[in-house]
């Protein structure tokens, strides 16, 4: 069953975020690695990537999975999901282009794109460790509202609250109408499934996703499902919930 853990803020939270993914790197140097992109995770990485200079965590084996990315967007703009992770992760841990693959946001062929994931993945085997933010609709990765539980990558129409809220990450107003994703069902297969949330306006979103019925009408309540899914809030993400939750 799900583990929620609470935080004081998000430092402490990124803090112990970062650890579990370095104990997990530890564990298994040869991991298959999916993480999120976003403002939740980035302090995360940030810490991953400290900890693995001065502690010499070895990264070199591992593989790194994307979990989205906006279609029509390349990859250098700075809003995009690879500038994001080149950015936070695979510079500062000196990660070989041989050690990912990701969503290709220019392709023009989108059904290829996704069965080229697909493939991978199965042929890897299961994900081992994903780090997932929660959109304010709910949504993991771009999988909206209203997903298909069974889904693997796929293409998605973005609903007006991710398009709406997705400008923050450009500094240029670009068209965000679509996103690449991996599916639900991969989402929910993998080892360890590690949700983030910190922040006042993602306390109405945690309350949903604890609260509410589970189902993919609001994804990010699929969670409480997952055998080894555990949820890190941040006391104002958690301050919607129930007293006896907070
Ligand atoms: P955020 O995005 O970390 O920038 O809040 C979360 C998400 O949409 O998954």
């Amino acid at each position: 069953m799900m583990q929620l853990k609470k935080f004081q803020d998000y430092t402490a939270l990124s803090t112990a975020a970062a650890a579990m993914i370095i104990e997990c790197v530890r564990k298994k140097p040869g991991a298959l690695l999916c993480f999120a992109t976003g403002d939740t995770p980035r302090l995360t990485y940030q810490l991953v990537a400290e900890i693995a200079k001065k502690e010499e965590v070895d990264f070199g084996n591992c593989f790194f999975i994307g979990l989205d990315e906006w279609l029509g967007i390349p990859p250098d703009n700075t809003g995009s999901c690879h500038h994001f992770l080149h950015q936070y992760l695979f510079i500062p841990l000196g990660i070989h282009p041989s050690q990912f693959q990701l969503f290709d946001g220019l392709t023009t062929n989108e059904d290829g794109e996704c069965e080229r994931m697909n493939r991978l993945i199965e042929k890897k085997g299961n994900i081992d460790f994903m780090v997932a933010g929660v959109g304010m609709n709910g949504h993991i990765g771009f999988n909206e509202p209203g997903t298909d539980m069974n889904s693997m990558a796929h293409v998605a129409v973005l609903d007006e609250t991710t398009r709406h809220v997705g400008k923050k990450y450009f500094q240029d107003e670009v068209p965000i109408s679509k996103g690449i994703t991996l599916g639900l069902k991969q989402v929910l297969q993998a080892e360890t499934l590690l949700m983030l949330a910190n922040g006042l306006k993602k306390a109405p979103v945690i309350k949903r996703t604890l609260e509410e019925e589970i189902s993919n009408s609001f994804p990010a309540s699929l969670i409480q499902q997952h055998k080894n899914g555990i949820l890190m809030i941040d006391t104002e993400a958690a301050s919607e919930l129930e007293t006896a939750q907070k």
